[in-house]
């Protein structure tokens, strides 16, 4: 693999796990040290960091739940510390909490948006003190911020049509400053989030005009190539990634 990203520092939110994990494995095989969070799984965390490091990079997992302020801000300033400063950040954690509209808690919504909208601002503005010309801020949004095809999900897919905005009003800030700030929008995608087989999976796959489900690393790699200096003309962006889901 190509080491165009050797010499870059990376912060990935969520990386014992899932999309967040195949981030975290792709920026290490392109060059990348790399920092990532987690919450409630020490052992897959300890794995991940196994395998980055065995790609000949730096590692190392942090426990810090996105929910917490002041523990996003402490991550940041922990991969600072130890990997020399930051050039890349993932916001990548998030939550996913359905339920009708009668039903819906307070709980929920503000979680959802602590974890999905909230950290990405925090770990943002945290990180952008130490960026330098040629950093890049890189979300995970989701398709659902522009498609809802089932009932039950609109606090989740209004926490990811926050993120557009915030990309779009933070893409004039960070630009003149050489940073790039975007939405990568993933459509379903096989995570324990989103298992691909069964009763809600089958519903899914017949709205996605390539009938399957995506792959992690299929997302990790647009955020690899988002990562790169070759994209640092695309601003400000909502990427889709979905299989044409929103077709
Ligand atoms: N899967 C999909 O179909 C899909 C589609 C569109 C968008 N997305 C978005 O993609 C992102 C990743 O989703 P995924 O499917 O990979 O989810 P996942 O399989 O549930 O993995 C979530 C990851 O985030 C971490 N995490 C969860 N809550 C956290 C918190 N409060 N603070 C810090 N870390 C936390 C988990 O850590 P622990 O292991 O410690 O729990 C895990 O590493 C999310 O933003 C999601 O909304 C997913």
């Amino acid at each position: 693999m190509n080491h165009i990203l050797k010499n870059k520092r990376a912060l990935i939110t969520g990386g014992s796990r899932g999309i967040g994990a195949a981030i975290v494995k792709r920026l290490a095989s392109e060059g990348a040290d790399v920092a990532f969070t987690y919450t409630s799984s020490p052992d897959r965390a300890n794995e991940i960091v196994q395998a980055a490091q065995a790609l000949g990079v730096q590692a190392l997992a942090i426990q810090a739940d996105s929910a917490d302020a002041s523990a996003v801000v402490a991550a940041v300033e922990e991969t600072v510390n130890k990997l020399g400063s930051i050039d890349i950040l993932v916001n990548n954690a998030g939550v996913l909490a359905i339920g009708p509209i009668d039903d819906f808690t307070l709980a929920d919504f503000d979680r959802t948006f602590a974890i999905n909208v909230r950290a990405v601002f925090v770990a943002t503005q945290a990180a952008v003190k130490h960026m330098k010309a040629g950093g890049r801020i890189i979300n995970i949004g989701s398709t659902n911020a522009e498609r809802m095809p089932f009932p039950g999900g609109g606090v989740y897919a209004m926490s990811k049509s926050a993120l557009q905005g915030l990309v779009q009003g933070l893409s004039r800030d960070l630009g003149p400053r050489g940073i790039t700030i975007n939405n990568v929008q993933p459509g379903p995608i096989a995570t324990d989030m989103n298992p691909s087989e069964g009763e809600f999976a089958e519903m899914l796959k017949k709205q996605i005009a390539v009938a399957r489900y995506g792959t992690v690393d299929e997302v990790a790699g647009l955020v690899a190539y988002l990562s790169r200096p070759e994209s640092g003309y695309i601003t400000g962006a909502n990427l889709m990634i979905d299989g044409g889901f929103s077709a």
